[in-house]
């Protein structure tokens, strides 16, 4: 899942750190996103890494002490002029304590210092180094003070000690960066519940009735809901790999365990008062619309089961029509293979299961499941827009966007 940062600068901040070197790979995760990256480097980081190395990765010339310039742009103030986003990564306790103070003794804290915008650190350095008051302070001074901490991990440091201090994930410092830039006033500190996946409902205990369904588009909903700034709570029976660690899933297998985990995340994102903001329901998952009556222990034996094999089933309780609604905006999905009747009954869900709103899309077989793509229709009482077809991850975007009029009162920052 590509997020796209086409049209976006970053600029990438490197001081000297024994992981320096997976700064590599962050500038490479911008770049492949689509962003042009500008590198500053400290002295110090220059004797882990080569300029060069960033320069080929990036193709941009890399600012440092030797390569500042007046004639062009590639010096400490022109150079934060043309990005949209500052990230230190790895940023060491002295550069920490540095910035704290505003200390501008090299070129990339005289870069930090003309920024104008908030700067994203993510620290790295030996666990005494960082529990040091001086640099706990100063951390907390610069929490405080427009910078955004990407925490460090808790594992076996390059000096040989156990504790925090690790360098957090490139994929993780990538996250923060794109949610710098994808932040959505709209959707920020909101409570949303994404639900995913197809239900497997057992028959025994190795065996299960399921559908074709991925996954994918609950898990792009999520991403772009983060990305915009809202709390995530990610229902789904599977595909949890790849997702910010801000997002905690909660993993469900079948329908009885969606209708349990939903109802408890609605009650919870209701009852808590930490926002006003309405918070939104996006009920994506392929919920099984039948269960075996009776699953059954261990594993039946072919061979007593005969040459046909009938298995009762049940209803399962529709969760997206039973769920209590009223403090909450909900939108359903409806997949339908009919080409003549497919959108009045996406368009009957609106009433059926009093939702606000219902993203319907047209499937042509079996294989238009699980793939990277979509194509999808906005259907409320008042419109229904063709939001086209595109990467599931876009088309999250657009839903977002859609969705954001079902609270007209509030403001939309688009
Ligand atoms: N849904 C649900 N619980 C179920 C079944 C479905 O919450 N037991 C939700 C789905 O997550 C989706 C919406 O209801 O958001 C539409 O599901 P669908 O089964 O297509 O709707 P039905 O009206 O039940 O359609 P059909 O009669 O075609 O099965």
């Amino acid at each position: 899942m590509q997020i796209d940062l086409t049209g976006k600068s970053v600029l990438l901040g490197v001081t000297g750190s024994i992981s320096a070197y997976k700064a590599c790979d962050l500038a490479r995760l911008f770049v492949k996103a689509g962003a042009s990256v500008h590198v500053v480097m400290t002295p110090s980081a220059e004797r882990f890494v080569s300029s060069l190395t960033f320069e080929a990765l990036t193709r941009n010339a890399v600012l440092t002490e030797k390569s500042e310039s007046w004639a062009s742009e590639l010096n400490h103030i022109e150079l934060g002029k043309k990005c949209d986003v500052f990230v230190i990564a790895p940023a060491t306790a002295n550069t920490i304590n540095k910035l704290a103070q505003g200390i501008a003794d090299n070129i990339l804290t005289q870069t930090a210092l003309a920024f104008k915008d908030k700067i994203l650190i993510a620290p790295a350095a030996n666990t005494q180094m960082l529990a040091k008051k001086a640099t706990c302070n100063a951390m907390t001074f610069l929490q405080n003070n427009d910078y955004t901490m990407i925490a460090p991990q808790d594992k076996l440091l390059a000096c040989g000690d156990v504790g925090s201090g690790a360098l957090a994930d490139p994929e993780e410092i990538f996250f923060e960066v794109a949610k710098a830039l994808y932040r959505d006033p709209f959707w920020e500190n909101r409570r949303v519940i994404v639900t995913g996946g197809g239900t497997r409902e057992k028959i025994d205990e190795v065996r299960y009735i399921s559908n074709f369904s991925s996954g994918k588009m609950a898990k792009s909903l999520s991403i772009a809901l983060y990305l915009r700034g809202a709390e995530v709570t990610y229902i789904s029976t599977m595909d949890f790999d790849g997702l910010p660690s801000a997002i905690a899933p909660i993993a469900a297998e079948d329908a009885q365990d969606v209708l349990e985990a939903t109802e408890a995340s609605i009650q919870k994102v209701t009852t808590d008062k930490g926002t006003l903001k309405t918070p939104y329901l996006f009920m994506v998952a392929a919920v099984a619309d039948f269960t075996p009556k009776e699953p059954k222990s261990g594993k039946l034996k072919k061979s007593a089961l005969g040459d046909t094999w009938s298995i009762a089933l049940k209803q399962t309780t529709d969760v997206l029509a039973s769920i209590d609604k009223s403090a909450i905006k909900t939108v359903g999905f409806k997949a339908e293979m009919d080409t003549q009747e497919g959108l009045n009954h996406a368009i009957a869900l609106l009433d059926k299961k009093e939702v606000d709103a219902v993203c319907y899309n047209l499937l042509k077989d079996a294989k238009s499941f699980g793939g990277n793509e979509n194509e999808i229709t906005f259907i409320t009482k008042e419109a229904q827009v063709a939001l086209g077809r595109a990467d599931k991850l876009t088309l999250a975007g657009k839903i977002l966007h859609e969705s954001k009029k079902l609270i007209p009162e509030e403001e939309t920052n688009d």
